[in-house]
């Protein structure tokens, strides 16, 4: 096959039985579990095994790796050291590329992934694992209070994935409602497919690089505003807009200049994506329980929403999951340039739940080109130019 697919669309990267999802439908599955379900009745914790493991677990299995995850939070303070250096002013993504790949060098162990015998070390694999999903949260809360000129929130093991990540940012007991809608926004996040961050951790992964670096390469490939970063982007731009009744206008002048509009469209989405629906229900309900004040931003995404869909809506574009999670995520007190940081954080669970699959079956990715320059020519000496 020779055919050039740009963003190569349509085109199998892998064979994978870890999530699908149904773009006409908008219907998106984990181990073929709808991810409404999942947000309504599992835990972070839960669906990281499920999406490792392949199965959910027993209660016992479950009290096993969240013991597991609990116990792994801490990290060296030579991290701290490095953190300290790092200017304030960097993106927290490009903090936590720097610091993930950095634990390479501080938790090495990667010895067998060298070997013949790789595959058959779930150990190895389930450890790893294990140590760099409970790091994630750690490393972008310390990044918080670090750039700030503070010493990082140790993590607590008393509280739950979702509960210990508002902990360590913001130093207070967590309040019940917040942390079940982190854990919601965890669990729709941690997995969908092969995205642009998963294949860039597949492709990393089938190099049998170290699954520390494997995730630094996911971690950078989900910065960008085309995918993670969208959801900064989305509240900048509502802002932007100000109020709804400046979205009309807003949304127009941006058309007429083709630009994108932040948090919508998908390649395999042709409908409203689920987690969107989710997102802003959740967001309804926090804003019930706060005494049904909207705030500008969520009634300008409302507005620009209902906009959307009549001028994209012809050509599938709809929301996507960065379109309301921002919104939730300032709503929770995250700053703005964290919500990505938090995304990477979640979605951990699937880049390793793919590295696990990728090593099963390996074989390094090496993909062709089709060759648009020169043909083979003589060398010109610099003086004869
Ligand atoms: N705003 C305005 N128009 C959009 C759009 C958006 N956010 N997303 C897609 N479109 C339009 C394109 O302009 C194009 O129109 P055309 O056929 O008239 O030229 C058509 O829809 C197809 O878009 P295309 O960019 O080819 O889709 P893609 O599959 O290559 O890109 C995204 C998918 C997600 C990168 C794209 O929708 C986008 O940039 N969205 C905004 C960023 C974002 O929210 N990313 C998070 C994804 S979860």
């Amino acid at each position: 096959m020779n055919e050039y697919l740009p963003g190569l669309e349509g085109v199998p990267a892998t064979k994978s039985n870890i999530s699908d999802l149904d773009g006409k439908r908008g219907v998106l599955t984990y181990r073929g579990y709808r991810i409404k379900d999942l947000a309504e009745y599992s835990s972070f914790e839960e669906t990281a095994m499920l999406l490792l493991d392949g199965r959910l677990p027993t209660r016992e299995e479950l009290a096993e790796f969240d013991r597991q995850i609990r116990s792994n939070r801490r990290v060296k303070y030579n991290i701290r050291e490095i953190m300290k250096y790092l200017p304030a002013t960097g993106h927290p993504m490009e903090m936590l590329q720097a610091s993930i790949a950095s634990l390479a060098m501080f938790y090495p162990g990667d010895e067998c992934l060298t070997g013949s015998e790789v595959c058959e070390d779930l150990d190895y694999v389930h450890n790893m694992s294990v140590k760099i999903l409970a790091r994630m949260a750690t490393l972008v809360a310390m990044w918080q209070h670090i750039r700030n000129g503070y010493d990082p929130i140790e993590p607590r093991d008393d509280l739950t994935y979702a509960e210990n990540l508002l902990y360590m940012f913001n130093g207070r007991d967590p309040d019940p409602l917040l942390a079940r809608i982190m854990d919601a926004c965890l669990i729709l996040h941690a997995e969908h497919t092969i995205n642009a961050s998963t294949f860039a951790a597949l492709v990393a992964g089938s190099t049998l690089a170290s699954p520390y670096l494997v995730i630094a390469a996911a971690v950078g490939t989900l910065a960008g505003p085309l995918h993670g970063g969208a959801n900064q982007r989305v509240v900048e731009m509502l802002r932007e807009i100000g109020s709804p009744d400046r979205a009309e206008a807003w949304l127009e002048d941006k058309l007429a200049k083709k630009a994108k509009i932040w948090g919508m469209g998908h390649r395999e989405y042709k409908v409203k994506d689920p987690r969107a629906t989710i997102l802003q229900n959740m967001m309804l309900e926090l804003m019930r329980e706060r005494g049904g004040e909207m705030g500008p931003l969520f009634e300008t995404a409302l507005k620009l929403e209902e906009l959307c869909e009549a001028r994209l809506g012809p050509k599938g574009v709809y929301p996507n999951v960065d379109f309301y999670s921002g919104i939730l995520y300032s709503a929770m007190g995250i700053p703005e340039d964290q919500f990505t940081s938090i995304f990477a954080v979640a979605r951990c669970a699937g880049w390793l739940a793919h590295w696990r699959e990728q090593l099963k079956d390996n074989r390094i990715f090496r993909p062709t080109q089709v060759y648009t320059g020169e043909s083979e020519r003589d060398y010109i000496p610099i003086g004869q130019r």
